[in-house]
């Protein structure tokens, strides 16, 4: 949705302000945007910071053409260093070697190809990479990111010492309000100061842990002795609880798609894509684009499983049931249907049932159920439905009455 250059809209936006008291403007005209979870690409998961105006220009390349552009994937965003320094009148400065057309003639790029534009930055003196961060620069750098048709920003929190973070995401959040340029705000404050109790109407989304790796489960210090990797089921336990924070144009960030990146395998990747679109997340592809095997591209274009993450009443789901390695999770859609995960976590093939009254339906009803990864309906069931799930696997349903 637009609202800069699009009078309507705003007039709208500031009649909403007027109905709706305790809501600033701000927040309104930030909440306006990624009214569904944000879809896209971010280099940090595969290239970390060997980032390039070629690489970021062949991956828009395949996401138009691949099939991702269809299945909604719109931003393509270059994560940590691509920062070189500032200029003598602190204007920041990208590395000419990396990005030697500069960043507006990549943006441009982007955009010509239908897509979406982002960067990444930090709220502290240096980036996580020590690259040149935004403090003390927040205003001049969202003129610049405007200047340059940055559509998404990602901004980060290292090297922010005693800095309050409401204060450092509220000042940029602003600054990206002021230029005009409708910039959905990524934060990327790892959950520390708990931003879902604060951070609505400031950010579109907010990470809620720390980043995640490319392993099923586990959780450990990193080779530095610095505080943690998280394996992606550990993030999903993490999701638990912190739901109702969520909702169109905010939402919770359990972190960027590992799907493809080769630590896990294609059924632990299936469970991976199911639970981001069960938790409602942002669905940012991690991988390299270019050259994904057929199944891991199937995986990432699910549509049906897309649309569960889309859904526009925007509401995350959460654990329903918890017996042992067994656990099944619920979301409600707005077509009045829920979405159902079995997941089975151990090692060994089991029976997972789920009840119509642990997905707030009575038992009496009939529903139907369709499998979202075999894409198949498997018939009109009463009272619940049962079903055998593989190790380290999800079967992830639709059920509708
Ligand atoms: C932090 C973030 C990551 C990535 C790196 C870049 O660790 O959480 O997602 O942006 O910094 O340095």
């Amino acid at each position: 949705m637009k609202f800069s250059s699009n009078g309507k809209i705003l007039l709208l936006i500031c009649a909403a302000a007027l109905l709706l008291p305790g809501t600033s403007l701000a927040q309104l005209q930030r909440d306006s945007l990624a009214q569904t979870p944000p879809m896209g690409w971010n280099s940090w998961n595969k290239f970390q910071c060997n980032v390039s105006e070629d690489l970021i220009k062949s991956v828009a390349d395949s996401i138009a053409t691949n099939g991702m552009k269809d299945a909604g994937y719109e931003y393509v965003v270059i994560d940590d260093c691509w920062q070189m320094s500032r200029d003598d009148n602190g204007n920041i400065v990208a590395d000419a070697k990396q990005f030697p057309s500069g960043i507006k003639a990549l943006a441009d790029y982007v955009h010509s190809k239908g897509l979406k534009f982002g960067m990444y930055s930090d709220a502290g003196t240096k980036t996580c990479a020590g690259r040149p961060a935004s403090q003390g620069h927040e205003y001049q750098d969202a003129l610049q990111y405007a200047r340059w048709g940055v559509d998404y920003l990602k901004y980060d929190w290292c090297h922010t010492e005693t800095r309050n973070a409401e204060e450092a995401y509220s000042t940029m959040s602003n600054a990206l309000l002021s230029t005009g340029r409708p910039i959905v705000f990524s934060m990327c404050e790892w959950g520390t100061a708990k931003p879902w109790l604060w951070a609505k109407g400031i950010g579109n989304l907010w990470r809620t842990t720390g980043d995640i790796t490319d392993h099923f489960e586990g959780r450990g210090k990193w080779p530095d002795g610095n505080c943690c990797w998280v394996g992606m089921v550990d993030i999903v336990e993490m999701q638990n609880g912190i739901e109702t924070y969520a909702g169109p144009g905010h939402w919770n960030d359990p972190d960027m798609l590992e799907v493809g990146n080769g630590g896990m395998t294609n059924p632990e990747y299936q469970a991976h894509f199911s639970f981001w679109a069960m938790l409602a997340a942002p669905l940012m592809s991690g991988n390299d684009v270019r050259s994904m095997t057929p199944e891991i591209k199937e995986i990432l274009t699910n549509k049906e499983v897309i649309a569960v993450d889309q859904d526009k009443l925007g509401r995350q789901g959460h654990r329903v049931s918890k017996n042992g390695d067994l656990e099944i999770w619920a979301r409600s859609l707005s077509d009045g249907g829920r979405a159902v995960i079995l997941f089975n976590r151990g090692t060994s093939e089991s029976e997972i049932s789920v009840t119509w009254e642990q997905i707030t339906y009575p038992n009496h009803l009939s529903a139907k159920v369709r499998d979202l990864w075999a894409h198949k309906d498997l018939g009109a069931f009463q009272g619940g439905y049962s079903t055998r799930v593989a190790p380290h696997s999800v079967i992830m349903l639709k059920v509708l009455p």
